[in-house]
């Protein structure tokens, strides 16, 4: 995490003042440390360059969008996950070679699967079978495809954010047939080519264990079923440290991990070593983004709780509320002892409303301070809605010192754009 206090007892990114950015910027706001974000890009290179292993390393649009973000993933040289239109609209209005787009889902539309043709993505990540034959019916030429499957295996992460169990919407199942029935369709297409498989376990997973275990399965399975393909694709995952209790996925030594044990397992299995492929969205983003609130009504009712209320809320943090997601939130604008435990409340019409249940701040906190609410950089403002009619924050990259405006503020203008008068 970037931010830390500097002499004079304000808090700071890279350097920079974050209650001189607050000031200046306004609240609620997203601000980024940009070389994190390009070193985090960095290390994965690093690590997969010592494996010696082709690789790949594909950013996932989800976690957090826009067109600054898309150059950043070209300038960094990462591929790009795609899952919807609008990724896609995104990706290409930033003017990404479209070759290193990669378009997942698990309901493509036809008009999404024309527009991704049209535009000659990487690749489709086939997760039905009636996509394949989506695929057949529009391509005019050759189109690289990755299958993806469903393993079945479980990640140990919350419930809501598993995807890669037997019983889920994603991917096609291995024990049942589908994804053996996916290439042979494929196989037997003359437009679609099998370029690799893909799975992705879970979220916020902080071993190697389920990685590697899913690989051995996966590598066995393409063995004994003689198919061959150029690419495995692991999927996303990695973890990131929201509070004390999590650990960041320690990119270096996990990748050394994986890409050993799949050494190993190919060897065993006497399948030709793959191109290796990850899809991180979080662990690029996460931590070097904060959000940036103003303190409002401090409410405390006396032996039960005392509610810190800031200028935002469930409308650009939503995973407390949906996920039970932990934070820590550090005064701006002045260091002092964490000496009370508050709960810090958005302004939204709803109890479910909280940014962190029990925040740690010092008893001292008054209408007027500056809250950073850490590592909220994945999953925030891309997951963030207008409920109560609340505007879109802007978001700023920060990087020597300066703030670059990479989206808006949403204006009130721009809330009723649509509605018809
Ligand atoms: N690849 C695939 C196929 C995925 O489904 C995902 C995330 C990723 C990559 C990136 O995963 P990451 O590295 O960011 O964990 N809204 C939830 C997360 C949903 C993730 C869905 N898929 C949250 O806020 O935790």
């Amino acid at each position: 995490m970037s931010v830390q206090y500097n002499d004079f007892g304000e808090l700071t990114m890279g350097g920079t003042s974050l209650k001189t950015l607050a000031q200046s910027l306004g609240t609620p706001a997203f601000v980024y440390d940009e070389d994190e974000i390009r070193h985090q890009m960095r290390r994965y290179h690093e690590a997969f360059k010592k494996s010696g292993l082709n690789y790949n390393i594909s950013y996932a649009s989800k976690a957090f969008t826009c067109i600054q973000m898309v150059k950043l993933v070209e300038e960094e040289e990462l591929q790009l996950d795609v899952v919807s239109e609008g990724e896609l609209y995104t990706a290409l209005a930033a003017g990404i070679d479209p070759s290193r787009i990669h378009f997942h889902g698990n309901n493509k539309t036809k008009k999404e699967i024309q527009y991704a043709l049209e535009n000659k993505v990487g690749y489709f990540v086939i997760d039905t079978l009636e996509e394949i034959d989506l695929i057949n019916k529009y391509a005019s030429e050759s189109v690289d495809v990755v299958v993806r499957l469903n393993p079945g295996v479980e990640a140990h992460t919350h419930e809501f954010i598993q995807t890669g169990q037997e019983d889920s919407k994603f991917g096609l199942s291995i024990k049942h047939g589908l994804a053996k029935e996916a290439i042979d369709q494929i196989h037997e297409s003359d437009k679609l080519n099998l370029k690799g498989v893909h799975f992705h376990i879970g979220s916020q997973i902080e071993g190697t264990e389920a990685m590697i275990e899913t690989a051995k399965l996966v590598i066995r399975w393409l063995s004994d079923n003689d198919i061959n393909v150029s690419l495995i694709n692991l999927g996303g995952g990695f973890s990131i440290k929201y509070t004390e209790n999590d650990t960041s996925f320690p990119i270096e030594e996990g990748i050394k991990k994986i890409t050993d044990a799949i050494k190993q397992i190919s060897k065993e299995a006497d399948y030709p070593v793959p191109e290796i492929g990850v899809e991180p969205g979080r662990s690029i983003v996460g931590e070097a983004g904060i959000t940036l609130y103003e303190v409002g009504t401090i409410k405390e009712i006396p032996g039960v709780n005392k509610y810190v209320a800031v200028d935002g809320g469930m409308s650009e943090h939503i995973r407390t509320a949906l996920y039970g997601a932990e934070y820590e939130a550090l005064l701006v604008n002045r260091q002092e002892e964490a000496d009370e435990t508050v709960t810090v409340a958005g302004k939204l019409c709803e109890s479910g409303d909280i940014i962190i249940k029990n925040a740690k701040l010092p008893s001292s906190i008054k209408r007027g301070d500056y809250l950073a609410i850490l590592s909220t950089g994945a999953y925030h403002y891309s997951m963030a809605s207008n409920y109560n009619q609340m505007q879109k924050p802007p978001v700023y990259f920060l990087k020597d010192g300066k703030a670059r405006e990479v989206i808006k503020r949403q204006s009130l203008r721009q809330l009723i754009i649509n509605d018809t008068k």
